[in-house]
């Protein structure tokens, strides 16, 4: 065997097809993607106008270390310098750099069952000790997490709010675990869903920890901002911690129109307003439905819900694909029975609950 010994019983991301080609093989045109949390609304307009003016410098290596967009996000959070900001292909490569960053061999890192996948995926690859903590109604249990902390623990990641389940931990209980952390753990607040989550009047915030010195809060430019298909992320942390990521990064790790893509969409506002008002209106229209179809779901803090559908998740994904619309099965996540759906347009959005009353209709 050629391969490292803790590769072996990782399964292999299996990416789903893609849309055109969906469309070509079913004959139909318009199929919709409610699969990955993207943004329905497109890109921030802005960011594409940033785009196309960059086009002409692509003859040029971008900006190793990102000046101008450290420099604004920077100016936009109370007490933060550019030091304190590492950027990221995406804020996933921000996970695997943290891995690389902190992790000693034989030390341990601490993840919750129902979460991001990539904390698993990643861990394993670092050939870290991965100590699971099961979720309490597909909430993060802190207490059960902070009651697992070792002298080998050195990182925990937190999704908040998470995914798949769309809850969030809320100021008060982030607050008791902190006080249970010790300075040789890393406390990994994963904030990939930060703008939708912080619509929540408890939601918490997390900078105060920076100055404590073990905390990393990673956010994306994916999800609100509308720029999954470029990868560009940012993790903020005392700057001590953030020059040990800085060692690990590639240099070029975000291209050149990813870093001008996030510098004008921190200025659209526009869209951004635009895009909570519709994940808003779209949660509570799915909400209502779910709710006449006397289905479960778990109320969401993000752009995404978690919703029992009581047949095969991956039956439903099956039928939901033939008729044109794509959502995540959750059979990855041991929830059989489950589907997670994005928040889509008013039309997508419609086009999804009708397809679901037909096929629960159905036998
Ligand atoms: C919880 C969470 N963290 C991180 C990411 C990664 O996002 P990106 O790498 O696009 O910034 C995702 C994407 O779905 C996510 O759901």
């Amino acid at each position: 065997m050629l391969a490292r010994k803790n590769l072996l019983d990782i399964k292999n991301y299996e990416p789903g097809k893609p849309i055109e080609e969906v469309e070509r093989e079913l004959g139909i045109k318009e199929v919709i993607k409610l699969a990955s949390n993207e943004n329905p609304l497109g890109p921030s307009p802005k960011a594409v106008a940033a785009i196309r003016a960059a086009l002409k410098n692509l003859n040029r290596y971008p900006d190793a270390n990102s000046f101008y967009l450290k420099k604004r996000l920077a100016a936009e959070r109370f007490e933060l310098e550019p030091s304190n900001f590492v950027m990221g292909n995406g804020s996933d490569e921000l996970i695997t750099i943290a891995l690389k960053a902190f992790l000693n061999e034989g030390e341990e890192v601490i993840i919750a069952d129902t979460t991001f996948l990539i904390y698993n995926i990643a861990s394993q690859i670092a050939n870290a000790r991965i100590t699971v903590v099961p979720m309490r109604d597909f909430k993060y249990d802190l207490k059960a997490m902070a009651s697992r902390i070792s002298d080998k623990t050195k990182l925990i990641f937190i999704a908040n709010p998470d995914n798949p389940t769309g809850t969030y931990c809320g100021e008060e209980e982030v607050a008791a675990f902190m006080k249970q952390v010790p300075q040789s753990a890393i406390v990994f607040f994963d904030e990939a869903y930060y703008e939708f989550g912080r619509q929540k009047s408890d939601f918490p915030e997390t900078l105060k920890y920076l100055k404590g010195g073990n905390v990393i809060i990673s956010r994306t430019f994916s999800k609100a901002y509308g720029l999954s298909g470029i990868r560009v992320g940012y993790a903020m942390a005392s700057s001590t911690l953030a020059s040990f990521m800085e060692k690990v990064r590639e240099p070029f790790n975000v291209n050149l129109l990813a870093q001008a893509a996030a510098l004008a969409a921190l200025d659209d506002e526009g869209f951004l307003k635009k895009t909570l008002s519709n994940t808003q209106r779209g949660k509570d229209f799915l909400y209502r439905e779910f709710g006449k179809l006397g289905l479960d779901y778990v109320p969401s803090a993000t752009n995404f819900i978690l919703v029992n559908i009581k047949k095969p998740s991956k039956e439903i994904f099956n039928r939901m694909l033939s008729e044109g619309v794509i959502v995540r099965g959750m059979e990855a996540w041991g929830l059989n029975t489950f589907i997670r759906v994005t928040i889509g347009t008013e039309k997508e959005n419609k086009k999804f609950i009708n397809i679901l009353k037909k096929i629960i209709g159905s036998k």
